[in-house]
């Protein structure tokens, strides 16, 4: 990982242009993961360019795949079909990247060959028993380090089919049990307490994996076969939510967000931003490689504050740290409830943002899962990212209407989710610089 990195932001504006945001993150780690097993060779089109998911793509080159980069953002996987993975003697780097290690799980936890999975500080922190004690359910035999990576995958375990309730909503879970269950015996299904992105159960099916599934609920059987497919990735929904914020909150503003991912499970923030009384339309809404997409249209307008319905929480769930800055831009008080997941993300979202926000003199109470949040004026100040890629991203939108310098602390993350977000802000009015 690269040396540390601080940002200054300071307020500027009005936001103009059209930015072209990077491929979907969640959509990148899949389409790898599922054109590795399947057979024949795969294209991938707007491949996120993050340090996530390039991650990913290395662990699957280390198991022997072959991925061509034929341009930025284009891969051709060569699918090595269902068993045509070869274990690897060194561990396997996910970096970052829950999503990668979650999945991976799921999808080692089956090889006739053993693994081991490893994590930089943050991701070795994050839980994983969510997913090693269902794995081990079906019959894996996964160590971990009191349930945090690394994961230590045994080979050659029979993995049968389980129904399960996820405790906890996550796709992450979920996906991990259904990239198992095509390695099991009988059926696997899984039943969410509320639904999350189904990009996992979209693309078995375009893969030629027959799956049953509906909101909140996935079942496949194992024994069939993955055929190679394209797929076109969409600008990730909540690498555009910064922006979407940011023209919301700085007056005179008007930015087009073109051909951005708009699945349901993602597009909460949309819903919550327009309840506060953000002016954002969609033009050109259509469908690409099974996904909707559209152009996103934010002009500013004033925000109030809102209670945020509870139901809207895991459809935004990467999105509350730049949704806090909305609530401190916006007049009157917003409440938060039902979020208590933002403790185990790539940092605790929820003190990290609120210690911040405190240092630009907002008025934020945390709650064990939520924050209370007064709007008003956002101060200069320095805050800590904590290493965490959204809210390093969030502390440059809250300069954007700073009284002076928001200075923001360890940003080199960002590139593991954003590539290019310094210079696509600046393009269209941040004033975002590099701190030295
Ligand atoms: C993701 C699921 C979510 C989300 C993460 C990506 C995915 O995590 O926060 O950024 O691609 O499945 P959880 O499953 O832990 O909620």
């Amino acid at each position: 990982m690269n040396a540390r990195l601080d940002w200054s932001s300071r307020a500027a504006g009005p936001l103009h242009g059209s930015v072209r945001i990077p491929g979907d993150k969640s959509i990148s780690h899949r389409a790898l993961m599922l054109a590795a097993i399947a057979e024949g060779n795969s294209h991938i089109r707007g491949f996120l360019e993050g340090e996530d998911t390039r991650a990913t793509a290395a662990v699957l080159a280390q198991l022997g795949v072959r991925i061509d980069t034929l341009s930025a953002g284009e891969r051709i996987v060569h699918g090595v079909g269902l068993h045509g993975l070869h274990g690897s003697p060194q561990p396997l780097d996910c970096g970052n990247a829950g999503t990668g290690m979650r999945l991976l799980a799921g999808l080692l936890a089956g090889q006739a060959f053993d693994s081991v999975l490893v994590g930089d500080a943050s991701l070795s922190q994050r839980p994983m028993r969510r997913v090693t004690d269902p794995l081990t359910q079906m019959g894996a035999r996964v160590d971990t380090r009191d349930g945090m990576p690394p994961l230590r995958i045994h080979g050659g375990s029979a993995l049968r089919g389980i129904h399960y309730e996820l405790p906890v909503a996550s796709a992450q879970v979920k996906s991990a049990l259904l990239l198992a269950g095509l390695y099991a015996s009988g059926t696997t299904e899984v039943v969410e307490p509320h639904p999350t992105r189904d990009y996992t159960e979209r693309m078995l099916a375009a893969f030629g994996w027959p799956i049953v599934f509906e909101a909140g609920r996935a079942r496949v059987d194992g024994g069939h076969h993955l055929r190679a497919t394209d797929i076109d990735v969409p600008a990730d929904f909540s690498s555009a939510a910064f922006f979407l914020v940011a023209a919301s909150i700085v007056p005179g503003s008007l930015l087009r967000l073109p051909a951005t991912g708009l699945n349901p499970r993602r597009t909460g923030l949309l819903q919550a931003l327009r309840l506060m009384g953000a002016d954002i339309t969609v033009e050109r809404q259509r469908e690409a490689g099974g996904e909707p997409v559209g152009d996103l249209v934010v002009r500013h307008a004033p925000l109030h504050g809102i209670e945020l319905p509870v139901e809207l929480v895991s459809d935004m769930i990467d999105e509350f740290p730049v949704l806090f800055v909305a609530a401190a831009a916006a007049t009157g008080r917003t409440v938060i409830r039902g979020a208590a997941e933002l403790r185990v993300k790539e940092s605790d979202r929820i003190a990290t943002m609120a210690a911040g926000l405190r240092t630009l003199g907002v008025a934020i109470e945390e709650t064990p899962d939520g924050v209370i949040i007064d709007g008003g004026t956002i101060g200069a100040g320095t805050v800590e990212s904590l290493t965490d890629h959204r809210i390093a991203m969030s502390f440059a939108v809250a300069g954007l209407l700073a009284t002076g310098p928001v200075r923001i602390n360890d940003c080199r993350h960002v590139a593991t989710s954003f590539p290019g977000f310094l210079d696509l802000a600046n393009g269209c009015g941040f004033a975002l610089q590099d701190a030295g």
